[in-house]
């Protein structure tokens, strides 16, 4: 089968590559793509804002099935319409991805169907919300999140009530996160180790595709501001049989059958991201896509026969199962541009990306890179490579990260030193 990935990150290089590995796979297409995904199949430029555009690429290049990468797409339409013409595609529909793309609409979608998370307040107005931090309700800290997509900034975790009031008005008065803000939704802090699963859905049954946990801050020992991701292991020692059990229980059947009951059945990836609270996992938010950077670190363990499980997860009843997978576990380190994630540089020239994919259990996945007009890999964006380590143990995936790392360099490149370190002491 021909398989067109969308999307030009790290997540999509992970994708395209490990489906290019599948024995059902004759060819993968990426749009846009970048020059890792290049590496694996044939990258081709579109309009990831127009649904038509991708439909008409796909068309044209005989795709068979379409895999979408980040959530934009999703949220403008891209699924519905493609099933509007017949076309396979792995992602919910625009109303599906309200999950992730409107908090205020999850957080009303797990009230309905009692999906356990944190208790919260939608506030449509400055005073509602100023009342709703008042400590009251939540006590402190109190979490301010912005409704809407905010490149994953918009969350505060305020310590007392000048912080959040502080929080509130940057969003509804200052419109930091622009029309994202003028809606927030004001929750209780909850404590715990954060845990990501990841299901493929088809609209009545979920397939777990594994686990994760990432590294949101930028420094080492979780210090420092919220990123996309600075790196993530998997899967996650706390994700014992019985937590997954519960998982699916609790969380996955609910969101399957409250989809259902509202007449638009759940397709595609859904991510999970849990809190490990003291009273049960509790959900922080949904994604309706794959992590990034956890499916570079999901996509090498999985097993032959993900690209048929992406088709029935399209075509509706899931009944593929991957084969077998080893037990290794992998660490991957995301690589940075100086000044990430407050802003950051490009074009500084890369070395040593042959020397790093030539160390033993070293995949490099490309996220913010391009190739210049002399041929050269450079930097284009903040996150830049994730070096992914394999291995029996942590200890192992992780120094086989590490050495990989150390061979790679480009001006004003950052990173965290102690991904990983994390599943060694949970496993202890
Ligand atoms: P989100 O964008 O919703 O994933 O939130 C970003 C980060 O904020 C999460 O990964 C958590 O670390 C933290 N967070 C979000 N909601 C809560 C909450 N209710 N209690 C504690 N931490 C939270
Ligand atoms: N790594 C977090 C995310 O993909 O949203």
């Amino acid at each position: 089968m021909k398989v067109l990935v969308l999307g030009g990150g790290g997540r999509e290089h992970a994708l395209a590559w490990r489906l290019a590995q599948d024995s059902s796979v004759s060819e993968v297409l990426t749009a846009p793509g970048n020059p890792g995904t290049a590496a694996v199949g044939r990258n081709l430029p579109v309009d990831l804002s127009s649904p038509e555009a991708i439909l008409e690429l796909a068309s044209r290049e005989h795709v068979d099935l379409t895999v979408v990468g980040p959530e934009a797409p999703l949220e403008r339409g891209v699924a519905d319409t493609f099933r509007a013409a017949g076309r396979p595609i792995v992602g919910p529909s625009s109303r599906g991805a309200a999950l992730e793309c409107s908090k205020a609409h999850a957080k009303a979608f797990m009230a309905r169907h009692k999906i356990p998370t944190a208790r919260f307040a939608v506030c449509d107005d400055l005073a509602s919300a100023l009342a709703a931090v008042s400590g009251f309700d939540f006590g402190f800290p109190v979490v301010v999140k912005a409704d809407g997509l905010a490149a994953g900034k918009g969350v505060t975790i305020a310590a007392d009530r000048a912080e959040a009031e502080a929080a509130v008005r940057a969003a509804m008065v200052d419109q930091q996160f622009g029309s994202a803000g003028a809606r927030l939704v004001i929750e209780e802090c909850l404590t715990g180790p954060e845990v990501s699963a990841f299901f493929l859905c088809d609209g009545e049954s979920a397939f777990p595709l594994g686990t994760a946990q990432d590294h949101k801050r930028i420094f080492d020992g979780d210090r420092g501001p919220n990123t996309g991701g600075m790196g993530a292991f998997a899967p996650s020692p706390l994700a014992s049989a019985q937590l997954m059990a519960d998982v699916a229980e609790r969380i996955v059947g609910p969101v399957l059958k409250g989809h259902q009951a509202d007449g638009d059945p759940y397709y595609g990836f859904l991510y999970v991201s849990l809190m490990l609270t003291q009273d049960g996992p509790k959900v922080i938010e949904f994604n309706v896509r794959f992590g990034d950077p956890e499916a570079q670190a999901v996509m090498p363990l999985l097993g032959d026969g993900f690209a048929k499980l992406l088709m029935d997860s399209a075509a509706g009843g899931l009944k593929t199962w991957l084969q077998a997978t080893n037990r290794d576990v992998t660490v991957g380190v995301v690589l940075a541009s100086r000044g990430y994630p407050t802003s950051s540089e490009s074009g500084r020239v890369i070395e040593g990306l042959d020397r790093a994919a030539a160390v033993p259990d070293v995949t490099v996945f490309h996220s913010g890179t391009r190739q210049d007009d002399r041929g050269r890999i450079v930097t284009a964006g903040g996150r830049v490579l994730t070096v992914v380590g394999r291995g029996p143990s942590f200890e192992k995936a992780m120094s086989a990260a590490y050495r990989g790392v150390e061979q790679i360099s480009f001006d004003g490149m950052q990173y965290r030193r102690d991904i990983g370190q994390k599943a060694l002491q949970e496993i202890s």
